[in-house]
């Protein structure tokens, strides 16, 4: 059978007003990802080999956004906001050549799965058209499923339901699949409801009147929550969070407090891993086996080798790449810095736009001066080399390999291979004056 051709139009021109947010609504993030990113995932999931995107007029970042996630992606501009089926009629360049499935999202769903557009899709084999529906504990605003028999006869919205209709709790999710030969009768959509809007869920009465099949597929109600205002963003987040927790462990990490960790929607975390309470895992972190990342570590766009051990109380910014078995410990802040295998900082460091060489061991408080406040430089840090504490390391330096840096120094010439270099004034003692000093304060202090 020849393959199937599959559009996906993702309506995002909601104003979200009651995000109250110069952000639009579909660029809030979930995950660290935009509600709009998760969207356009599942449909690519899904199979879609073509999407349109709608966005509302002067929606830039939008645009921009989608030109960063979807490059595949068509984006068409909804100027006036005449309702869900005006929204899909917005799109009307993308329907030919006429695709035999199309699939409508909601921008505003970031927790649909692959697996359910995927399952909508194969329905249309029996189907012409099928809705997501799902059964809510509170059916509030959502549009409500009238079935006869299987056959799924009208979506009428609570604004235009009778009381009856009303009692109804299988609603509709917003997400539906039809084959393309259905594309025309959009037009035919008008606006006389109680909203005075174009709606898309209309379709399903005209599919009904030219006799076509229409079926519903039934939901988990987690999955396709719709985020209107913060509160549902804060809830949308804490359903992603407890799936991401629940596969980090089925694939074999440990979480110490589950409930306390956070993923992004891109964190990917090996077997045998080891995650202690309260650590967030920002975008970009991959971490290898048997890596353990203990309590309040705070890990961005970092990359951890296999057994390495991080925190307690780390911070790993973008750029961070930390080696096989190497250590990082308290208040120790990386960024664009690799730490070859084994090399250690364990305490109160900050390490940036350097390279650490494999064992070589940064004491407390060494710092890497890398910004003149103007530009960045390099630190490199030779393997086996000892930065003794409190070193203050002026980029750009090269400290070689096995090199000592006396405890306290500030280095702002390179040190060769091998080398001791001791950066410090040099001590003077005077002997019996610290104990005639303070004789002399205290006198001062009665007021002698
Ligand atoms: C819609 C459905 C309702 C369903 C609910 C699920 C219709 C008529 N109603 O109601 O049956 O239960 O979703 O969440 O479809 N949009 C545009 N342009 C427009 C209007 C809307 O792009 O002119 C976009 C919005 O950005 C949003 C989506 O379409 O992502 C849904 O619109 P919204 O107004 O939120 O519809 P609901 O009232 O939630
Ligand atoms: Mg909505």
């Amino acid at each position: 059978m020849a393959r199937r051709s599959f559009l996906a139009i993702i309506l995002a021109a909601g104003e979200g007003t009651r995000m109250r947010s110069a952000t639009p609504k579909v660029m809030h993030k979930v995950a660290g990802d935009p509600m709009l990113g998760h969207v356009i995932r599942a449909a690519r999931g899904a199979g879609a080999d073509r999407m349109a995107v709608v966005v509302g007029p002067g929606a830039g970042a939008v645009e921009a956004f989608v030109g960063r996630a979807a490059p595949e992606a068509s984006v068409h501009v909804q100027a006036e906001r005449l309702g869900t089926a005006h929204a899909v009629l917005a799109a009307k360049k993308a329907f030919a050549p006429e695709p035999d499935d199309v699939i409508v999202l909601y921008g505003d769903s970031p927790l649909m799965t692959a697996e359910t557009l995927k399952a909508l899709r194969r329905m249309l084999t029996k189907a012409d058209l099928v809705v997501l529906g799902f059964t809510p504990a509170d059916p509030a605003g959502y549009g409500r499923l009238l079935m006869d028999g299987r056959q799924l006869t009208a979506i009428r919205e609570v604004k235009d339901a009778t009381p009856e209709e009303r009692a109804v709790r299988l609603c509709n999710a917003g997400v539906m699949a039809f084959r393309g030969s259905l594309l025309p009768m959009l037009r035919k959509i008008g606006n006389t409801n109680a909203k005075g809007e174009y709606y898309l869920t209309d379709l399903v009465e005209l599919a009904n009147r030219a006799s076509k099949t229409v079926a519903v597929l039934e939901a988990d109600p987690d999955e396709v929550a719709g985020v209107n205002d913060r509160a549902e963003l804060a809830a949308a987040e804490a359903s992603f969070q407890r799936g991401a927790r629940a596969k980090a462990m089925a694939d074999g990490a440990t979480l110490i407090a589950p409930e306390t960790v956070f993923f992004s929607f891109d964190t990917r975390i090996g077997r045998d891993v080891t995650v202690e309470p309260n650590v967030f895992f920002g975008t970009g972190v991959t971490i290898a086996d048997g890596v353990t990342v203990k309590g309040f570590s705070h890990l961005e766009g970092a990359t951890i080798g296999a057994n390495a051990i991080v925190g307690p109380f780390s911070r790993l910014r973008p750029g961070a790449a930390i080696g096989e078995g190497a250590h990082v410990g308290n208040f120790v802040e990386i960024k664009n810095a690799g730490l070859d295998a084994g090399a250690k900082a364990n305490h109160l460091a900050y390490i940036g736009d350097a390279h650490v060489g494999a064992g070589a061991n940064i004491g407390a408080g060494v710092i890497t001066c890398n910004y003149d406040g103007v530009f960045k430089h390099h630190t490199e840090i030779g393997a086996g080399a000892f930065i003794g504490t409190n070193s203050a390391l002026i980029a750009p330096v090269t400290i070689g390999d096995g090199a000592y840096v006396g405890t306290g120094s500030v280095i702002s010439q390179d040190v060769p291979a091998g080398d001791l270099a001791i950066a410090r004034a040099r001590q003077v003692n005077k002997p019996g004056y610290g104990a005639k000093l303070m004789a002399a304060k205290r006198a001062m202090k009665k007021g002698g």
